[in-house]
């Protein structure tokens, strides 16, 4: 799969004309590639049942879930032509890409959203390496949740693969949630369920790992491999553990973090990590990633086959990733200080808040499908939260005053989790999406030096959509 997209998505020279980043094989790739959306069907549990009817991305012949992984190298284009051949309209964002405002996808506010029948152009640099996705950003709960997402891997420009103390070997896992009836179709037409939308929202009842359930791979005795976890559920946390595997995270939306050991790795929609693994020298019990789906019992979701002679020698210490160089450091001399108040949902609710430019309560929201609000606003997409000059920091106060945490995105931009971090977060931490848990106050900073007008929502897209998402600017 991997060559395949490499020839299929085109990467192509900076825009700065510049021959000399021209690519390997940049012929070989100069005719932008279709990326088509349409109805297709997977097998997602085992052939026994009948394979699920989904929507998915193609870049040829059926589409797959997940779509295809994107590969480039960090500095090079990806193009590509969005094909919409699904019932509804659409748009692709590229989650946690520094990009340019008007290939986000963020549809209605950077693109109108691309109809039934049509096509749309997308083109961008990856200035930075690291483990991102791509997926529908429109109707995001129906078009996520029936199967429109799939990996976009920007790989280092000096390779970290091979390297004394890096792995020798990566695996992409991608992982969904499904909320599935006893034919294996995904249960449709709930899905601006208030109920869920108020609580932790639209919950599957089956955990896919690159579209399977509990698919299994081969591990080598002693090999070290770099998993990249996605979490690409539409409103699952999952935290997850990989006993015996001794796994140490090296990054985190992408973004490098000084090797750490850890027992368990908390994904929030939308968030990933890169994380090391060695395989025990000597065969031992099943091995598996597993997931905690919040009752206290863990279970593989994933297992991993040990095989082959051990690897020798051990590979010792866990290499860095190799530092981005390419993000401005928060200066917090003179920041523009902005917040964010989450507010609503089940157990707390809200008096009111302004929908549309228009004040309602609580009723009224409900009747709109609001449940929500940032800032006291549902849905905003008429002004900004916040306007940023470019270049300037901004230090961003995110309050949770609701009974759920939350998954906050920020578009374009990467930010630095401060001192007062939460449950979930790790002073330092450069995340595109950020944790907060109930009641909980998380400070992060970052320099808003990329133009336009950015997202910001839950990413818990039943939470997004029924009101928590708003936007900022940066002129
Ligand atoms: Cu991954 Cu606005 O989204
Ligand atoms: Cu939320």
């Amino acid at each position: 799969m991997i060559n395949s997209t490499r020839r299929t998505f085109l990467v192509c020279a900076a825009a700065l004309g510049g021959v000399a980043l021209l690519p390997r094989n940049a012929l070989a790739r100069a005719a932008a590639p279709i990326l088509r959306a349409a109805p297709s069907n997977a097998q997602l549990v085992p052939s026994q049942y009948p394979a699920t009817p989904v929507w998915a991305y193609a870049t040829e012949g059926v589409g797959t879930v997940p779509g295809p992984e994107i590969r480039v190298t960090a500095g090079e284009w990806v193009r590509t032509r969005l094909v919409n051949d699904l019932p509804q309209s659409t748009a692709v964002h590229w989650h946690g890409i520094r990009i340019a405002n008007a290939m986000d996808g963020a549809a209605p506010l950077t693109q109108t959203p691309v109809e039934p029948g049509s096509t749309f152009d997308y083109a961008f640099e990856t200035p930075d390496p690291g483990t991102y996705w791509y997926h529908a950003h429109h109707n995001g709960t129906e078009q996520i949740g029936r199967g429109l997402a799939g990996p976009l891997i920007v790989e280092e420009r000096d390779p970290w693969l091979g390297q004394p103390g890096a792995a020798t070997r990566e695996l992409t896992l991608l992982l969904a949630d499904w909320l599935l009836d006893d034919d294996a179709a995904i249960v449709g037409g709930r899905w601006d369920d208030l109920h869920a939308a108020s609580h932790s929202g639209r919950m599957g009842n089956t955990i896919t790992v690159n579209g399977k359930t509990r698919p299994a791979f081969d591990l080598r005795l002693g090999e070290r491999v770099r998993l990249r976890l996605i979490n690409a559920a539409t409103d699952r946390v999952m935290p997850l553990a990989l006993p015996g595997l001794s796994p140490r995270l090296v990054a985190l939306d992408g973004h490098p973090v000084p090797p750490r050991a850890v027992e368990t790795i908390l994904l929030g929609p939308a968030q990933r990590a890169d994380v090391v693994i060695d395989a025990p020298q000597k065969a031992s019990a099943a091995l598996s990633l597993q997931l905690n789906p919040g009752n206290g019992e863990w279970s593989g979701i994933a297992g991993f086959v040990l095989d082959g002679d051990p690897v020798v020698p051990e590979p010792g210490e866990v290499r860095p990733l190799p530092a981005w160089g390419t993000l401005a450091a928060p200066d917090l001399t003179e920041p523009l200080r902005a917040a964010v108040v989450m507010e609503g949902g089940a157990m707390r609710g809200m008096d009111g808040a302004s929908f549309r430019g228009e004040r309602m309560g609580f009723r009224d929201l409900a009747a709109n499908g609001i449940v929500w609000a940032f800032n006291g606003v549902a849905h905003g997409l008429e002004a900004p939260m916040f306007r940023a000059q470019r270049g300037q920091t901004v230090q961003l106060q995110l309050t949770n005053r609701t009974f759920f945490p939350h998954a906050i995105h920020l578009h374009g931009h990467h930010c630095e989790v401060q001192p007062r971090s939460g449950a979930f977060n790790q002073p330092g931490d450069v995340r595109d999406t950020v944790m907060v848990g109930a009641d909980e106050t998380v400070d992060v900073a970052f320099v808003a030096d990329n133009p336009g007008k950015w997202m910001l929502h839950c990413h818990m897209l039943s939470h997004q959509q029924s009101g928590m998402m708003g936007w900022f600017e940066v002129t």
